[in-house]
């Protein structure tokens, strides 16, 4: 990642989204405008990630990522319990949509194993990890295939262990981003630190090139985020509605729909935290979630599906950073544009307290 980061002509990221939005599209739009694409590996077989990675090369020709969630091993005997009273909550509602709750399966790994094993075959520029770090032989073993890797963290311990492991660069999320914490332990209540509160505490810790990401929408913020010592931003919420993603109708609805006005984070789609714009489904069902990941999400599966086939924007996960309301529509290059320095900035050391405001 340290050689791609030092490539890139702009210091921006298009954050990988995964259940839609990131498309070999997105990924070629960014590329092509200077920054670097992620594709989305998350929830995807490894067939239908390979075919994604033969149609982003199609696309560019410059090097892009691939990011995949860490699985941890659930516990059925404790959770069970927990699950079933949730369900037994849900079920009420999603029949009024036509729906049936997800079959549970416990085994789940969201196919990591076949899509490591893909990536080492026929090895992409970068690889990032999220909700933990993989083990040491798959970072080994990527490298050797001369893949950087790169694991998300959310505070100072799981920098250090990712460092430790021997990641090539950390991609700091603060807690304003959209979609899911990354804390690497899936029953943690997620802390509510900015980016710039993290990279301050974090670039003590490792030596390594440093992404931040959290409620970044504007220029401004990102050259304080350059200025503060980052080597780069990683937006997501930024890129939802431009003409390249794959944020579905539904979606694009709802995160326009300007009556909704405030962000959260919720445990109640998925069973792990992440934000997203406040609507009917979180209003009822949050306090009650169980932190049973994924189980929570294969759950409630079937009902955001059949809730945005309908166009009903209130029983789908909306989600979305805190910067929600000022995602463009239009081309992804001119978010590129809009969101890349325009004066050149040095890094000078973060003093405490800076920039909170445009975070
Ligand atoms: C719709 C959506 C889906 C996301 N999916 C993923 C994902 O699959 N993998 C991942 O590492 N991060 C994912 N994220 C989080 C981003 O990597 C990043 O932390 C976040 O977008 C940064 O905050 P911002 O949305 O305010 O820019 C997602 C974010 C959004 C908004």
């Amino acid at each position: 990642m340290t050689s791609l980061l030092r490539r890139l002509e702009r210091p921006i990221v298009a954050a990988p989204m995964a259940g839609g939005p990131s498309t070999p599209e997105l990924v070629a739009a960014v590329n092509d405008a200077g920054g670097l694409g992620f594709l989305a590996g998350g929830y995807l077989t490894a067939n239908a990630l390979a075919d994604r990675i033969v149609e982003t090369r199609a696309l560019t020709a410059a090097g892009f990522g691939v990011n995949l969630f860490v699985p941890a091993d659930l516990d059925r005997d404790r959770d069970l319990g927990s699950v079933q009273e949730y369900a037994d909550r849900l079920r009420f509602s999603a029949r009024r949509l036509g729906a049936k709750l997800g079959r549970v399966d416990w085994h789940d790994r969201d196919h990591f194993e076949d899509k490591v094993t893909l990536l080492l075959d026929d090895p992409v520029a970068v690889v990032s990890f999220t909700f933990g770090i993989p083990p040491q032989a798959v970072i080994d073993a990527l490298h050797e295939c001369g893949t950087e890797v790169v694991v998300t963290v959310t505070d100072p311990d799981e920098a250090l262990a990712a460092a430790r492991a021997g990641a090539d660069a950390l991609c700091i999320q603060g807690a304003a981003a959209g979609g899911h914490r990354s804390t690497h332990d899936a029953t943690a209540i997620p802390n509510e630190d900015s980016w710039t509160e993290l990279l301050r505490r974090c670039r003590s810790i490792a030596a390594l090139p440093l992404i931040v990401c959290g409620g970044i929408m504007t220029r401004a913020q990102v050259e304080f985020a350059i200025r503060s010592g980052a080597a780069a931003v990683q937006c997501g919420t930024a890129f939802l509605l431009t003409d390249e993603a794959g944020t579905s109708t539904t979606a694009r609805a709802g995160l326009s729909d300007r009556t909704l006005t405030r962000s959260a984070v919720t445990r109640a789609f998925s069973g792990r935290p992440a934000r997203g714009v406040r609507n009917e489904f979180i209003e009822q069902f949050d306090e009650f979630a169980p932190p049973v990941y994924p189980v929570v999400d294969q759950i409630t599966k079937p009902v955001r599906a059949a809730a945005a086939a309908d166009g009903n924007y209130q029983w789908v996960s909306l989600w979305a950073g805190t910067g929600w309301e000022s995602a463009r529509t239009g081309p992804a290059a001119a978010v590129v544009e809009s969101l890349h320095p325009t004066r050149l900035v040095h890094p000078q050391p973060l003093r405490e307290g800076t920039g909170a405001d445009l975070d």
